[in-house]
């Protein structure tokens, strides 16, 4: 198959972690004859540097132009964050990038090799608050109070098709449940939420659901994280949701995740930050952007076995002890980032060679 990728290696470790990514997809690129065809763009503060702007018009048109969107990290360093060249950064990128695609479908697989910890956050993207009118009133008199305002709002059609996309992929797990998360208690876009939910649910009749509150969702992940299956909830939850989840897994480093349209076209990266404190160390860990390429041949391209080998050589890696300092425990045996993309890329191989003996 011949595939076009938009490659955004981004700010900070972006650069370190796609090289590794980009190691393995010529890997099963080679194995599996397909031919993909890489654009690597700027975004973030190298564009601000060389344009002027975080998200150039040519990024934006290479990417409406791929099959999708591999991404690294845009941000800049904690204490600079408020200078002009890093101001808003993530916020250009990431938010322009979803809205222009409509990538409505944030999924984040959360798993625990050993812990039987494995469940997926489908995260609504491009609605709620995030979305919604951002007010901040001037500061006019001494006397006079500032103020801001964060409008949420959800239309049924959003909440519809996010909830579609959930209960679709419960659908095909083994347990077949979802935990819708909202906060009905207080607000009416969670009540729509339900309503919603609800209605979806009579299509899923081999699904069961129930809902739950934020707050005490949160706590459960921590306290019974085997419970959940398909966690489906709004922009804002998601977001903190998943980086609490992340915890479980050992390291924010290990995460993939994919931001999906209805055509299927999709934006794919790593769900930790640009993590400027560590960057040109060769310490970060590669394996959630690794991950984030099997979502990608998974769900853009339909390349299931693809996907797989990954995913196994991946946890193959972790199993045997290997990982980047952020995991580190007494047994792990601590690898430079290279080295542990190369490693995933050695187990790689010898499936591959493996396969081509049974053949
Ligand atoms: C995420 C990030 C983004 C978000 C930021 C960088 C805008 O935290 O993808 O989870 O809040 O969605
Ligand atoms: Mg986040």
């Amino acid at each position: 198959m011949r595939k076009t990728i938009a490659v955004i290696a981004g700010d900070g470790v972006g650069s370190e972690i796609m090289a590794e990514a980009l190691k393995v997809l010529r890997l099963v690129e080679r194995h599996f004859k397909h031919e993909f065809f890489v654009q690597e763009m700027l975004a973030g503060g190298a564009a601000f540097d060389a344009y002027g702007t975080h998200l150039p018009k040519r990024t934006l048109s290479v990417c409406e132009s791929s099959d999708a969107i591999l991404f690294g990290a845009v941000g800049g360093p904690v204490s600079e964050i408020h200078t002009e060249k890093w101001k808003d950064a993530e916020k250009n990128v990431l938010l322009t990038l979803r809205k222009t695609f409509d990538l409505f479908a944030n999924l984040r697989p959360i798993f625990a090799s050993g812990k039987d910890i494995d469940f997926i956050i489908v995260r609504e993207l491009v609605s709620g608050i995030y979305f919604g009118e951002h007010k901040e009133a001037e500061y006019r008199e001494l006397k006079e109070a500032s103020s801001a305002e964060d409008a949420m709002r959800y239309s049924s059609f959003e909440i519809e098709r996010i909830a579609r996309v959930a209960f679709s992929i419960a659908r095909d797990r083994e347990r077949k449940r979802i935990t819708s998360v909202d906060k009905a208690n207080v607000l009416a876009c969670s009540r729509l939420w339900r309503k919603v939910v609800e209605d979806v649910a009579k299509d899923f009749q081999e699904v069961s659901y129930e809902h739950m509150f934020v707050d005490n969702a949160a706590m459960q992940i921590m306290k019974n994280p085997k419970q959940f299956d398909v966690l489906l909830t709004e922009n804002m939850f998601g977001d903190i949701l998943s980086d609490e989840a992340s915890v479980l897994a050992g390291s924010l480093g290990l995460l993939p995740s994919a931001s999906m349209n209805e055509k299927k076209f999709g934006l794919f990266e790593p769900i930790h930050g640009s993590a400027q404190d560590i960057a040109g160390k060769d310490i970060v860990n590669p394996v959630g952007m690794i991950l984030s390429v099997a979502l990608m041949l998974e769900l853009s391209f339909s390349m299931k076995q693809e996907a797989l080998c990954i995913k196994q050589a991946v946890f193959r890696v972790l199993k045997d002890g290997y990982g980047t300092p952020d995991c580190a425990r007494e047994s792990t045996t601590p690898l430079k980032t290279n080295e542990m993309g190369d490693r995933i890329c050695n187990y790689l191989n010898t499936f591959f060679l493996e396969k081509s003996l049974l053949k």
